[in-house]
């Protein structure tokens, strides 16, 4: 089999981000230009405005993958878009301009699920660094500031086959943790954020009761217990975001909180020390403990997901698997399982289009080309 050389594109959220990735394994070229300092005054992405930044980006960043790549236009094998599932005006616009290119240079074009990317990204480095023995089957955590879904995965000949065994059954992982900065007035995007000052903090200095982050069992009274192959495991992290706008309240932070807002609002690009300067021991406490309940509760259920469903290996991906803690708590649990856990490198955590090329390759292979009238689905599942 020749190398294939597959140009990704990917503007699902706030990232207008383009890759070229050799044969599934390599990549040559990693571009990524993220909107962050866009909607960073309003503490969220703004629809809106992450459309038109991605219009703004989207020619310069594919210009500046294929330069990287030492690639042109004509070289590449084929095109790779994000169909869904994110922000449908977002979305559009990676697909059109991915459509036009594909008309205009006769290319094959595959249409890529993103949570399906976000798994790829492991895949992909695990391959890049020479590790070709993944065993199956694979449990794939996909934590990030939309989902935070359990996957089982198959290889099927060429192909991946999916079946999701948990989600959130209200906000996301990294939705709680961009909330939570919000709410303490520590700006956007909060994960990042938060990580950093963790590490200053006392993580059990505030106790959050896993009845503040568990959910409603789904089962109805008087209805049979799943059976082990349709066992699920859902998570929920509206409680605790709840949990520590109550915190704040009953121990009159609000104040001080505020003084912290205006104060990094002056600051163009805050640094480690500026966020440290504003941030007093109370905050510090209430940010690692609630870092730590996160963690706890994810690596717990993911844990309990991957023994009931026997899998021989554990993906954790997507934005939130950047985070530190996390990555040494299901490091530290998953070998005492005996359970290999594999990360994407930081870089490749977050939004990228690397992801996206990897993802398409066995579709590359198999031929499995987008239609000419597909569109953007929002909310596209992952199968
Ligand atoms: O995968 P991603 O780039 O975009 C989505 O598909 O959502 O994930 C972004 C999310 C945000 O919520 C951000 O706060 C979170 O990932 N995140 C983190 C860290 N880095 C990014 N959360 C916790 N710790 C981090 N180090
Ligand atoms: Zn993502």
């Amino acid at each position: 089999m020749p190398d294939a050389y597959i140009l990704g594109m990917e503007s699902s959220c706030d990232e207008t981000a383009a890759a070229v990735v050799r044969s599934g394994e390599q990549i040559v070229s990693n571009v990524v230009f993220s909107q962050i300092a866009t909607h960073q005054p309003y503490g969220g992405v703004v629809p809106e405005l992450a459309s038109r930044e991605h219009l703004r980006a989207i020619v310069p960043v594919v210009r500046k993958a294929l330069a990287d790549a030492g690639q042109t236009y004509q070289s590449v094998d084929a095109l790779a878009v994000t169909q869904g599932p994110g922000l449908a005006g977002a979305l559009l616009v990676g697909i059109s301009y991915a459509k036009a290119l594909a008309f205009a240079l006769n290319k094959p074009l595959v249409a890529v699920n993103h949570l399906e990317g976000h798994i790829h990204a492991v895949l992909l480095e695990e391959r890049q660094k020479g590790n070709h023995e993944i065993n199956f089957p694979l449990l794939a955590l996909v934590v990030s500031g939309g989902h935070t879904h359990l996957y089982l995965g198959q290889q099927r000949q060429a192909g991946w086959t999916y079946r999701n065994i948990g989600h959130t059954r209200d906000d996301a992982a990294g939705e709680a943790f961009d909330k939570v900065a919000k709410l303490l007035g520590l700006g956007y995007p909060g994960g990042p954020i938060i990580d950093k000052l963790a590490a200053y903090g006392n993580p059990n200095a505030v106790n959050f009761p896993p009845s503040q982050i568990k959910h409603r069992d789904r089962r109805t009274k008087g209805e049979p217990v799943e059976a082990a192959s349709q066992l699920r495991f859902d998570f929920s992290y509206s409680g605790i975001k709840t949990a520590v706008l109550r915190y704040v309240e009953t121990h009159h932070m609000q104040a001080e909180i505020q003084t912290r807002r205006r104060a990094l609002a002056q600051v163009v690009r805050p640094t480690l020390d500026d966020y440290l300067t504003h941030t007093d021991s109370q905050t510090l406490d209430l940010v690692a403990s609630f870092q730590q309940a996160m963690v706890e509760d994810l690596v717990g259920k993911t844990l309990a997901a991957a023994r009931a469903s026997d899998v021989a290996t554990l993906f954790v991906t997507g934005g939130v698997a950047a985070n530190n803690q996390l990555r040494q708590t299901f490091e530290r649990e998953a070998a005492m399982q005996g359970l290999p856990v594999y990360f994407p490198s930081r870089p490749l955590s977050t939004d990228n289009a690397a992801m996206i090329a990897a993802a398409a390759y066995p579709k590359f292979l198999a031929r499995e080309f987008a239609a000419e009238d597909f569109s953007a689905e929002a909310g596209m599942a992952l199968r």
